[in-house]
């Protein structure tokens, strides 16, 4: 089957009992055992829920992956990955990266014994200066979030493989309609699933995709063991969501690149940050590993004075934390996503007070530029 049969039907197409062609949502803690010793599979929703279910079967596929694990958030992905590593254990993270991931790395797991390095892993040479024998995977957003930079998965996988570790790369930008990392030989992919696989901003939900057997059983055994996982309805509405990525992701793509074209030659804006410039640093490795350039966009107003005036007057671009969904957001990362990163890395990533982040969604483009061209103008 092609991507886009894969995305709408993958889930497992109609309920064989009633015919529903909608997976119906299995609002159900608990499931009753015909006997002592028996189960239908599904005993405890914490553990495995039939909508759950259906989402990560559509996902796995996807992502062509053997597995999908749903968290009740990306974070929550995130965290029960960590679970495969163990106190000692050393990890090099891409630098500029969404600051909820520093977060949980530097805040929290870093007090459990485990050590990150933060790196530009767009520039292999510094995954090489960083690595040490402690170092059991390296964790890559491509393209990052916000500079929009772009890591090497095949040359990060190598490197990687030939020292017996991971590489886990956060699709979350591009998903699995524009770029499949385990095909280029990451070994897990993390998703913010709250961000184009929903697609609509109204729910939370995160992924871990891979296919190595080993891993499965321990990842879901951590899963069942926190249980961050997903809840029916969420999962639902991220199945629902996904069956339109394939539209959404062309359609908020053709609009970044309008969008993008034009604030390049905006008076007030310093510099734009978008995968498909063809003078963007790394844009023959990012068409070698991608089939799109997605819908995120970063730009540097010229002069940063002038950002709270551009936040109040957006009105058909909302200004809000988060990416992804229909509707087009601008986020100022200082003070939103990137806040818990201390300032003098935040600043050598990039993510200054000039930097804004647009998530550019389906509606109309000359809409859009309108609306940005009055709030940069006035
Ligand atoms: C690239 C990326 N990964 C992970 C996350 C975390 O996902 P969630 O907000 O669903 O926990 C985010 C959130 O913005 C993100 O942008």
């Amino acid at each position: 089957m092609k991507a886009e049969t894969i995305i709408v039907r993958g889930g497992g197409g109609f309920d064989p009992v009633t015919g529903a062609v909608s997976v119906p949502v299995y609002q159900s803690a608990t499931f009753r055992h015909p006997a002592l010793g028996e189960s239908t599979g599904y005993d405890y929703s914490r553990a495995l829920n039939p909508t759950r279910s259906a989402l990560e079967k559509s996902l796995a596929l996807a992502e062509h992956g053997k597995y999908a694990l749903a968290f009740s958030s990306g974070m929550g992905a995130i965290s029960s990955l960590i679970k495969l590593f163990k106190p000692g254990d050393h990890i090099i993270v891409s630098a500029d990266l969404y600051g909820g991931t520093y977060r949980l790395f530097n805040e929290y797991y870093s007090k459990y014994g485990f050590s990150f390095s933060w790196a530009d892993t767009s520039d292999f040479g510094q995954i090489e200066q960083n690595y040490c024998p402690q170092t059991k995977a390296i964790f890559i957003e491509t393209p990052s979030n916000p500079m929009m930079k772009v890591s090497d998965i095949r040359r990060c996988a190598d490197f990687i493989h030939a020292k017996g570790g991971f590489l886990v790369v956060d699709n979350t930008f591009l998903t699995p309609w524009f770029q499949n990392p385990l095909d280029l030989g990451a070994d897990f992919v993390i998703h913010s699933g709250t961000k184009y696989l929903a697609g609509h901003h109204d729910t939370l939900s995160g992924f871990i995709v891979h296919s190595n057997d080993d891993a499965e059983v321990r990842l879901r055994d951590a899963q069942m063991s926190e249980g961050a996982t997903l809840a029916p309805f969420d999962a639902w509405l991220t199945l629902r969501g996904m069956k339109t990525l394939a539209l959404r992701m062309e359609k908020a793509s053709r609009n970044a690149a309008e969008i993008a074209g034009w604030l390049r030659k905006h008076p007030a804006v310093e510099k734009v940050f978008w995968i498909g410039f063809p003078d963007h640093p790394q844009y023959e490795l990012s068409c070698s590993q991608s089939r799109g350039h997605g819908g995120m966009i970063s730009f540097y107003m010229k002069d940063a004075s002038r950002v709270p005036s551009v936040l109040k007057k957006v009105s058909l671009v909302l200004f809000a934390e988060s990416l992804g969904g229909t509707d087009s957001l601008i986020t100022y990362p200082v003070v939103q996503t990137h806040s818990a990163i201390p300032e003098a890395m935040r600043i050598a990533a990039g993510v200054n007070d000039r930097l804004l982040r647009l998530s550019v969604g389906i509606e109309d483009a000359g809409d859009l530029i309108a609306d940005l061209e009055q709030a940069l103008s006035s």
